[in-house]
């Protein structure tokens, strides 16, 4: 979500079964409209035409794009390219060997957000740069893991920065954190990606959470661009962002969201490198 919601201190909505069924089709939505943008991806094209699929393809199915109008937001996707943690607008930048796509996307409908963000390299990529995307997307998967009810929201966010930071050595941007998701797109609780284990509210079955674990190869640091959102690493070095959508239940965490169709679309398109090299 956007800088840390200081007033975020509404009630978490949890959700009957049914409405997570609801939910899970609304979070699917966003990996096929993944899939579109990375259909496109080649030399040439530019960051405003991935969005305009995406958008056009929420339209087409039944959805309206999330974050179009969120707070003033003015598009209906974030494309953070390279140094650009999240929130980057998309627009007149071609894609070119080296570059780093964060594309973020967020479908509602049937009166439910999903949300859902992946990282991509495009063309030759360092192995530096391919290690950060492979450790961020890893930490992802150590938060799910500990996404379980009788945890806390610090288990979820201590696995993330022990894997990120204490094990790779990276810096977990602070000033950003995941978040509840439903019928709002940013519901209580907050998701950091940092923290003690054992803190922060506990996982009750029904909890929908937006894990988005948001790593810089440099510093921590995070600065703003002027146009009032994008977010830049400090240093300038490359950023990663992978977000999954989370319900709690009982047992195995429920990833509602899905990267599997992104994963085939990127191993079929031979400009996007790094997952299958
Ligand atoms: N996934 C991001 C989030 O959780 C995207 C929000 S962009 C915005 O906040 F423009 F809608 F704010
Ligand atoms: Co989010």
């Amino acid at each position: 979500m956007g800088l840390i919601f200081y007033n975020m201190r509404e009630q978490i909505q949890y959700k009957s079964k049914e409405e997570i069924e609801v939910m899970r089709h609304s979070c699917l939505l966003v990996g096929k409209a993944h899939v579109e943008a990375i259909k496109i991806m080649r030399e040439g094209i530019t960051t405003m035409e991935l969005n305009n699929i995406v958008e056009t393809f929420i339209l087409d199915n039944g959805g309206t794009p999330s974050f179009k109008n969120y707070n003033g937001y003015p598009y209906a996707t974030c494309i953070s390219m390279n140094e650009a943690v999240v929130h980057g607008f998309p627009g007149s930048h071609v894609l070119k060997s080296g570059d780093v796509i964060s594309l973020d996307i967020g479908v509602y409908k049937n009166g439910f957000h999903g949300d859902s963000a992946y990282t991509y390299a495009f063309g030759e990529i360092s192995d530096e740069v391919k290690q950060l995307l492979r450790v961020t997307k890893q930490s992802l998967y150590e938060g799910i893991k500990k996404a379980r009810a009788g945890n806390r929201i610090g288990d979820i966010a201590n696995a993330i920065q022990e894997y990120t930071e204490k094990k790779h050595g990276y810096g977990v941007v602070r000033e950003l954190v995941g978040h509840g998701l439903g019928r709002n797109m940013h519901e209580a609780p907050q998701v950091p990606n940092y923290g003690k284990k054992g803190t922060l509210q506990k996982l009750k079955e029904g909890m929908v959470l937006a894990i988005e674990p948001m790593v810089n190869l440099g510093v921590k640091e995070v600065s703003h661009l002027d146009d009032g959102w994008t977010i830049l690493t400090r240093d300038r070095k490359t950023s990663a962002h992978f977000e999954h959508d989370v319900c709690i239940t009982k047992g195995e965490p429920d990833i509602l969201s899905s990267f599997a169709e992104i994963e085939a679309a990127e191993k079929a398109n031979s400009n996007l490198t790094w997952s299958h090299s």
